[in-house]
């Protein structure tokens, strides 16, 4: 029941809920202001941004930040970024359901705190977290889901978009969309 953001992160970096707490270097907080409605959830954080204690900024994080700047026109900052587990899983494998449970407070505090008008969560374990159904990213992507009253509109993960960057014309398709439900306008468009 933090109050504000920065209570939130100090509670977080002291966290030892979960096993992850003992293999990380930092906790992986958030970034960005969300200041244009649009948050972003990535599934935990990788080997540069456990180093940096910042979310997105390696190779997939370069590209999550062209697709705000090139793409939607905003600034990194202006848009929130968070990840469903705050702390590192070792060897880049995925978080545990004990481990996404364990966390899951956290994320559901900075939804709160943040307030959103668009949730866009980035790949499968995002998305099936975040609306609490199992299916495949492709079931889910291209329609805006309701999730505890919150718009949510589910894309791919920019990792996975390095290995398939055909895709990635079907991810600017959400990101319109998701721009749409934040009443942001789409560069090109009137
Ligand atoms: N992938 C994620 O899901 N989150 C990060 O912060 C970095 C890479
Ligand atoms: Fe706590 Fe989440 Fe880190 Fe686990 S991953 S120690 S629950 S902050
Ligand atoms: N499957 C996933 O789990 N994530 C993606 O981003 C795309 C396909």
């Amino acid at each position: 029941g933090c109050a504000t953001l920065d209570a939130l992160r100090a509670g977080v970096a002291a966290c030892t809920a979960c096993p992850l707490a003992r293999t990380r270097q930092n906790t992986v907080f958030a970034d960005g202001t969300g200041s244009s409605g649009v948050l972003f959830v990535g599934e935990g954080p990788g080997a540069e941004e456990d180093r940096a204690g910042v979310p997105f900024v390696g190779r997939a994080g370069k590209l999550l930040t062209d697709i705000v700047t090139k793409g939607m026109g905003l600034a990194r900052e202006d848009v929130a970024i968070v990840n469903v587990v705050k702390c590192r899983p070792p060897e880049n494998r995925d978080p545990t359901p004990e481990e996404k449970a364990a966390c899951a407070p956290w994320l559901h505090r900075q939804l709160e705190l943040f307030d959103p008008k668009v949730i866009v969560p980035l790949g499968r374990h995002a998305a099936t977290t975040i609306l609490g159904v199992d299916a495949p990213l492709g079931r889910l992507r291209a329609r805006v889901h309701d999730a505890r009253g919150r718009k949510v509109v589910p894309t791919y993960h920019p990792a996975y978009l390095l290995r398939a960057p055909q895709e990635k014309k079907k991810t600017w398709e959400d990101i319109q969309l998701a721009m749409r439900e934040a009443g942001i306008s789409v560069p090109g468009e009137r």
